[in-house]
């Protein structure tokens, strides 16, 4: 029996997920198996760690011949515009979220790839979905491009996993804090630029208010919960469309507390801005049962062991 060794290919390598996940995925997989590939130049913490090719993933052609040269088996698709940055460009956001995933999902049937990974969001969630515990399965209205699209997206990896058999896996993120690669312009933003400048500065200004709470994880467990669920055997998974996935729910007023544990001098102001009604509209904490059930998913870092982790990092 001939043994096909898996050939992985993350689309976005150079994002605040995709520098951290193209990482763990060479020291699992091995470097030469793992090609890395964005818009952007290739980022200085993956320089020198495996293959990296200059990739546009919106066009298709490109894409095709790329995944038959290197042999590809899988894919991490990470490019999108996020939440504050699809506000402004609403039509590019939506363009760039869904040909993106219809160009990798076409790719992935043609060629019969192995697995598909794709992330989601809490943003498919709008004000009419309940607003704590938010349940798998709920009312879904959203009201961001972002999360429209991000929605339309799930909808469409399911499609593909029923009518065509692509194995098509994702999540629905929460909010990411990271310090290895900056974040790429969401509304979460703030809970990463508040220990910079804690650090720098002792003081920040929140552009969300201090009780606005958000469902929030700390990179290592989102990296560690997406190569669980892509390692995860098939019949364990139950949903098709996108998991829900929770560790923590914190506010601005609560990150601040827990930071002056460490910078007693560090203070916060707040000046909202358009950021907030996104927020306003996402849930505060999120039901991840189902996860937790299909493929025993559990977090590892509350908020106070963030910190201590993002500060020591940080300076
Ligand atoms: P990011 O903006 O930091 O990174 C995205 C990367 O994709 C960038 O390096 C960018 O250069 C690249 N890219 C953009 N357009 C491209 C194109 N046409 N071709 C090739 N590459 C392109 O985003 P991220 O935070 O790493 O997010 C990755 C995925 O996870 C996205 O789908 C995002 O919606 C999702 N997600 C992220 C968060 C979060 O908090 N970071 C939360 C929920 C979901
Ligand atoms: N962190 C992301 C954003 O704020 C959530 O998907 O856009």
């Amino acid at each position: 029996m001939q043994i096909i060794k898996d050939r992985i290919l993350v689309i976005g390598a150079c994002g605040q997920i995709g520098v951290e996940l193209t990482t763990e995925l060479r020291r699992i997989y091995g470097s030469e198996n793992v090609l890395a590939s964005d818009l952007r130049e290739e980022h200085p913490l993956l320089k020198g760690t495996g293959p990296y090719v200059n990739c546009d993933v919106m066009n298709k052609e490109m894409l095709h011949v790329l995944v038959i040269r290197h042999n590809i088996t899988q894919i991490y698709l990470l490019a999108a515009i996020l939440s504050a940055t699809g506000e402004k460009n609403p039509a590019l956001a939506w363009h760039i979220n869904m040909q993106s995933l219809l160009n990798v999902l076409e790719i992935a049937r043609e060629e019969k790839l192995h697995k598909i990974y794709w992330p989601s969001s809490i943003a498919v969630f709008g004000p009419t979905s309940p607003r704590t515990n938010t349940p798998q399965h709920t009312i879904i209205e959203p009201t961001t491009i972002y999360g429209i699209s991000k929605y339309a997206g799930e909808r469409w990896c399911e499609y593909f996993h029923a009518h065509f058999g692509v194995d098509v896996r994702s999540l629905r993120y929460p909010g990411l804090i990271s310090y290895k690669s900056a974040p790429g312009g969401g509304t979460t933003d703030y809970a990463v630029e508040i220990y910079h400048e804690a650090l720098r500065d002792k003081e920040y200004t929140s552009f969300l208010s201090e009780d606005t709470y958000l469902p929030m994880m700390y990179m290592p467990d989102a990296i560690r919960a997406t190569i669980e669920l892509m390692e995860a055997p098939a019949e364990k998974i139950s949903i098709r469309s996108s998991y829900n996935l929770s560790a923590m729910s914190f506010s601005p007023k609560e990150i601040s507390a827990s930071i002056q544990k460490h910078i007693p001098e560090f203070t916060i102001a707040y000046k909202e801005d358009f950021r907030q009604q996104i927020a306003n509209g996402w849930p505060q904490s999120i039901d991840d049962s189902q996860a937790q059930k299909d493929w025993n998913w559990k977090p590892q870092y509350d908020l106070d062991a963030m910190t201590e982790d993002m500060l020591k990092n940080l300076a």
